[in-house]
């Protein structure tokens, strides 16, 4: 099957268990305003790529794992990656008004219910998470444990707070490394994890999905500066030259943009090596590696 069927088929996936779930927690809570739950669909049911979910299902498919037991995973890593989008473009942080190709959560609703529907998105990945019938409460604890490290201090917000305060400055390249492994490999990586995690491969496996993962984790990031130069608009659904604008530190800043497109380019080609070495059935894997160093938005 071709990168787009097969992508579109988790996307699918993902978006109807999100609004089951969505749906669900709002007919359970009549007491809730309603603006909240308008909030959290807009913010998450807007039209992401759906990365973050299917890694997690390429990952749990190519080890055995059965798609139910891989949903509250795809869904939680979603619920946190679009939280951690509102809350980006916020203006304390980039200050941006458009986002999947729709104005920003602020700008639709306001600042105040951009930032309670990403602390609610956020409450909801682990309710997800610790809720799941599905699966065991073993894995249930190490899905908790992965996803809350790759997306606190150590992880996702820890990355953003350095993105933050080194506007303006002149990273080495380790410093920008360190950067973007954390505010965006981390998560990506703990994709790959949160999709392996119930296999009886697990624990011989996770030193090469993490080298992997963190390979995948960092090339997609780098392309995300790369498109923030070379991409538009329109296509990107978010604001060209917002790095620009802001005085990000960014590889291009850094190190030019061929120097990126190198550098992106081997990082993609060690990863493809990593994941030949896995004993696993990784078609897909492979072309989603490809897909994150190609992909036009
Ligand atoms: C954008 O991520 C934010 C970064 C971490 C660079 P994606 O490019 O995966 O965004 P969506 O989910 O498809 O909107
Ligand atoms: C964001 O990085 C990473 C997050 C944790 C959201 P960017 O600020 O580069 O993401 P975009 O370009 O706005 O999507
Ligand atoms: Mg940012
Ligand atoms: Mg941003
Ligand atoms: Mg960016």
């Amino acid at each position: 099957m071709g990168l787009h069927t097969n992508l579109k088929l988790y996307q699918d996936r993902v978006n109807k268990a999100l609004l089951t779930h969505l749906t669900f927690q709002q007919t359970q809570q009549p007491d809730t305003p309603n603006t909240l739950f308008l909030a959290l669909h807009y913010a998450t049911l807007n039209p992401g790529k759906r990365l973050r979910p299917a890694l997690v299902y390429a990952m749990g498919e190519a080890l055995n794992i059965p798609l139910e037991q891989l949903d509250s995973a795809a869904c939680a890593i979603e619920l946190i990656h679009s939280y951690s989008l509102v809350h980006d473009d916020l203006p304390a942080m980039d200050n941006d008004s458009l986002r999947r190709g729709l104005p920003t959560c602020h700008i639709h609703f306001n600042e105040a219910m951009a930032i309670l529907a990403g602390d609610a998105q956020q409450t909801l990945a682990f309710y997800l998470l610790s809720h799941d019938t599905h699966v065991s409460d073993r894995h249930k604890i190490t899905l908790i444990q992965l996803l809350s490290k790759a997306s606190g201090t150590a992880g996702m917000i820890g990355g953003q707070v350095i993105d933050i305060e080194s506007e303006n400055k002149t990273l080495t390249v380790a410093q920008l490394q360190t950067l973007h492994q954390l505010k965006t490999g981390a998560l990506l990586k703990t994709a790959l994890l949160m999709g392996a995690c119930q296999s009886p491969q697990y624990s011989e496996l996770t030193e090469a999905i993490e080298r992997f993962g963190e390979l995948i984790g960092l090339a997609f990031q780098v392309h995300d500066d790369i498109l923030d130069i070379e991409g538009d608009t329109q296509t990107l659904g978010k604001p060209q030259g917002s790095d620009e604008r802001a005085q990000k530190s960014t590889y291009p800043r850094l190190m030019g943009l061929e120097a990126s497109k190198n550098h992106r380019d081997t990082l993609i080609s060690h990863a493809l090596q990593t994941l030949e070495r896995l004993p696993i059935d990784s078609s897909f894997l492979q072309q989603l590696t490809l897909y994150i160093a190609q992909r036009k938005h």
